[in-house]
This record gives C-alpha cells, structure tokens and sequence, in this order.
C-alpha cells in the first residue's frame, strides 16, 4: 500500500520564513517539563458558569444553523451599542460590524481585503506575530518601524519617515503585545493628526482594550474621529471573558470598508458558530465583567510584581495586557547573558517557569535582554511560578 506520502508533489511555500510559533513551543516544553507556564497567553481559570450555561441555552433554543453572514444581529446591535457607552462611536450594527472568528481572522481578512499585491503596510515592532505572514500573503510589503527601544513607546518621527505613496495600512496594538505599554491620549492625537493628511488605512489591534491599569482609559481608535474614520477596529471576546478557545471577535470599521471586509471574509469563514454567538449577544447585556476586569488583572499584576520585587528580575512597566516584562540583564547567574530564546528555555527546564523572549516579536530577532510572563493565571500558578523565580 502507498503511503499518503509517496507521491506528494513538490511545495513552494507561500511562507518560507513561518515555522512553528515561539508559542506552541514554549507550552510544549512547559507541558513536557511540568513547568508552570506563564509563556502563552491565556488563563488557567474557568470563564463565568454563566456564560457556559447561556451558550448550552442557546444550542437548547435551536440555535444550531449558520447564522447571517456577517454575524448574529444580537450580537453587532450589543457591541454597536458597547462603542456608543464606552468610546462615544455611533455606529450601524448593520453594515459596520463583523462577528469574525476571533481576532486573527479579523486581522488576516482585513489584510487581505485592503492590501493589493506590492503595498506596503508598516508594523511596529515588537509585534504579534501574525501581522508579517498576514500581509506576506496578500502579497504585501511589510515596512517594520521599531518602538522606542527601552520605552517601547511609538516614534512619531520614524513612522512618518516609513510613510510613502505605497503605504496602505498601518497596524498599531494597544495595550500592547508583548510589552504592556499603552497608548496615552497624546499619542492618539499624534497619529491621528500624522494620518490625517495621508490615505492610510489603521488596522487597530484592541484585543486587550479591557485590561488597562492604575485607573487609565483605554485608547480606542474609535473615540478619534480622524482614526475611526479610516480604521478597522479588532477585539476579542476570548480576551474578555476568559475563553481565549472560543475564537469569536468583532471588527468594527466605516460602512465602505467593512463592504469590502465582508467580501473576504463570506468566502474565508463564511460564518462563526451561532451559539456562541447568541449567548455573547445575552452575556453582553451586563457589562460589568468587562467594567470589572481591569481591578480584575490590576490585582494579578500587583500580586505578581510584589512577588517579583524580591528577585534580581527588573520590571517594566505594565500599563494593560495582562503581560509583566522583565529584564534578565541582572540576574546573578549566568544564564543571564545566554540570548532570551535559550533563557526561556533555560528558565523552563531547570527553574520550572515557562516565559516567552521577546526576540521572537523582531524580524531580525533582536535581543534586549528582556522576557515576558503572563499572569493571567490562578493566585496559586502565579506564587508557585514566584516561589521558583525567588531562587533567581
Ligand atoms: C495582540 C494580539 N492580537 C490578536 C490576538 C489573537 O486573538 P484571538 O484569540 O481572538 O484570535 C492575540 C492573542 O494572543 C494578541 O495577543
């Protein structure tokens, strides 16, 4: 017998330079060496049995066929009337909102939908790791702009410098992945001013817009007028009630480019499962666990940090996300002056804790010596993790 193998014609890859994500294997070293992983990012506590048991209610009431293409109607009225409440944009749930299948959908489609073969789209570096293989594969040019190095604030002067005729989008992500930074008002007012004489389209990455510290608000694109105007505003539900599996987001762009959105995504995922959807639509009717996960995560990230202060670690700031980056530069072993990938894995192995390097957010795998954690996990994950970091 054949195998399926034997006769399996030769690939080109369309992504020659993706291999497996720094994340998948991080968690299956942790998994391996029973490590505590607070590399990938998701929880170790259950979502609110509410939400569980809306979703059964839901598949019980029959909901179980595909639902409308772009989404539950439910579902885009409660998150058209969330960006009224929260950032003061009135938008038509009929024609300026998207229910796509989590925000990774909701980036690759925008993607593809606006970027034409030979554009360019800039990214701000460290970023997700999607965003280069997205626009790799509409066919184009990805511009890297860095973050302040340090900082990791944005460079006004450097992405204007990046800025050309060719430029299509920029992405930008706030609270930010990997480092914990978020925007300030000033530096929404600063974009939205350097865009505004300009055709480029914002792709608007807010997957974390509800975990935001010390009493900030979260700056949305969508309270800028100049911004909502030309951009794609992407969240997550996965993020914001704790079911990172689900896969459900939202997209939230002007009617034109949401047409345009929408013609990628029928033919992409069609449709996202209806009743998750459904009992979204009657969990969103509440807003306070979305009103209470900052104090939520603010109290994570202080036990964390407290824990952490005791260590040669050296924090850096964390503003949203439920991120906590740390320097290893300092560390009394030697280990330290390993490059961050083969830290992690040090970490992991030997001292039990998974983390994740930043290097893996660089094209060029920069190496600044700094890690980060998640402590979106249980008290216990986080003071054992800690109980192991003191060794350090
Ligand atoms: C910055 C950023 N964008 C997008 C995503 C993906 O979100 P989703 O799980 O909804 O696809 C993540 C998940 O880690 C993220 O950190």
């Amino acid at each position: 017998m054949p195998s399926i193998n034997s006769h399996t014609p030769t690939l080109t890859s369309r992504l020659p330079n993706v291999g497996t994500t720094i994340f998948t294997v991080m968690s299956a070293l942790a998994s391996e060496t029973q490590a505590v992983n607070l590399g990938q990012g998701f929880p170790d506590f259950e979502c609110d049995p509410a939400l569980v048991d809306a979703v059964t209610r839901a598949m019980q009431a029959g909901h179980n066929q595909y639902p409308p293409m772009p989404g539950v109607p439910e579902l885009r009225q409660a998150m058209a009337a969330k960006m009224k409440a929260l950032y003061g944009l009135s938008v038509n749930p009929d024609t300026e909102v998207t229910v796509t299948a989590g925000a990774t959908q909701a980036i690759l489609t925008a993607i593809l939908a606006v970027v034409h073969p030979g554009d360019e789209v800039i990214v701000l570096e460290p970023c997700y790791d999607s965003y280069v293989p997205n626009i790799e594969l509409a066919g184009g040019v990805v511009v890297r702009v860095p973050l302040s190095p340090g900082t990791f604030r944005p460079d006004f002067d450097r992405i204007a410098a990046a800025i050309t005729p060719r430029t299509r989008a920029l992405i930008i992500n706030s609270p930010h992945n990997p480092s914990a930074t978020t925007w300030s008002e000033a530096e929404m007012q600063a974009l939205q001013a350097l865009l505004a004489p300009t055709d480029v389209l914002l792709i608007s990455d807010e997957v974390y817009e509800h975990m935001v510290f010390d009493g900030q608000r979260h700056q949305s694109a969508a309270r800028y007028p100049g911004l909502a105007a030309r951009a794609f505003v992407i969240s997550s539900f996965g993020k914001t009630y704790h079911v990172t599996g689900w896969k459900v987001g939202t997209v939230v762009a002007p009617a034109s480019m949401t047409a345009e959105f929408r013609k990628v995504h029928q033919f992409n995922v069609f449709t996202v499962n209806t009743p998750v959807q459904h009992a979204l639509a009657a969990y969103m009717a509440d807003p306070a666990p979305y009103l209470n996960l900052p104090a939520f995560y603010q109290r994570k990230r202080d036990l964390f940090r407290k824990g952490l202060d005791s260590t040669r670690f050296r924090l850096l700031p964390s503003e949203g996300t439920y991120f906590q980056c740390v320097s290893i530069a300092d560390l009394a072993v030697s280990e330290r002056d390993l490059p961050e990938g083969d830290f992690c894995q040090w970490l992991t192995r030997e001292i039990g804790v998974a983390a994740i390097p930043l290097s893996a957010f660089y094209g060029n795998g920069f190496d600044q010596k700094v890690v980060r954690f998640c402590f979106a996990k249980r008290d216990e994950t986080l003071l054992k993790a800690l109980e192991r970091l003191s060794r350090l």
